[in-house]
């Protein structure tokens, strides 16, 4: 197993990690079986994809921000802050994948941890989650997460709220 060089932290996209991210999504979309035609942009114009996912947007009719899991040199994933709900609440604030390379190590589970403590920032009080029931891996990320069931939304995921006006 790869030794971190230090703890992993949720930063901004950047042209740092240009290569971790490149064969860290390829081998992910591979694994999933889907398409890898968008990296061929990304690998060409590192630079400009940065730029197009950097600070608050407005992505969902809601302002978003994305993140991306960095240590030094190497990307482990993403992970999306919605500073509010969608009008359907669908997605929940909070959206996150870690690459096929560094899953089974803990990664999401941290990442979740980390971006709890932004949404507190944000002055954000509770965290909705939403997660497929097939989804095994994120439902124990939610669950160690202290996520707290509410129900089913209407595409059929599980929602989870967690509470973080305590510290975290
Ligand atoms: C869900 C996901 C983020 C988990 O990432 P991860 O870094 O592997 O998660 P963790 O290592 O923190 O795993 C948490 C637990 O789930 C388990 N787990 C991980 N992948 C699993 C799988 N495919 N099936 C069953 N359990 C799994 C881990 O083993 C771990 O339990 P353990 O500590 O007892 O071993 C990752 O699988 C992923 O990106 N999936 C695709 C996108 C996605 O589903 N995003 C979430 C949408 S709600």
């Amino acid at each position: 197993m790869i030794e971190l060089p230090v703890p992993a932290t949720l930063s901004p996209p950047s042209t740092r990690v240009r290569t971790s991210y490149l064969v860290g999504e390829q081998a992910d979309m591979i694994d999933r079986g889907t398409s890898t035609d968008w990296l061929r942009d990304a690998s060409l114009d590192f630079e400009a994809f940065v730029n197009e996912r950097t600070g608050v947007r407005d992505r969902w009719g809601v302002p978003s921000e994305l993140f991306w899991y960095t240590s030094d040199e190497y990307y482990l994933g993403s992970l999306v802050i919605r500073h509010q709900l969608t009008e359907d609440e669908g997605g929940g604030h909070i959206g996150y994948h870690v690459v096929y390379p560094w899953q089974r190590q803990g990664h999401a589970t941290h990442m979740l941890q980390h971006a709890l403590a932004k949404c507190k920032v944000l002055g954000l009080e509770r965290i909705l989650l939403t997660v497929s029931p097939d989804n095994e891996a994120s439902l124990t990320v939610v669950r160690r997460n202290d996520g707290i069931p509410d129900g089913v939304n209407h595409e059929g995921e599980l929602r989870f709220w967690i509470d973080i006006t305590e510290a975290r």
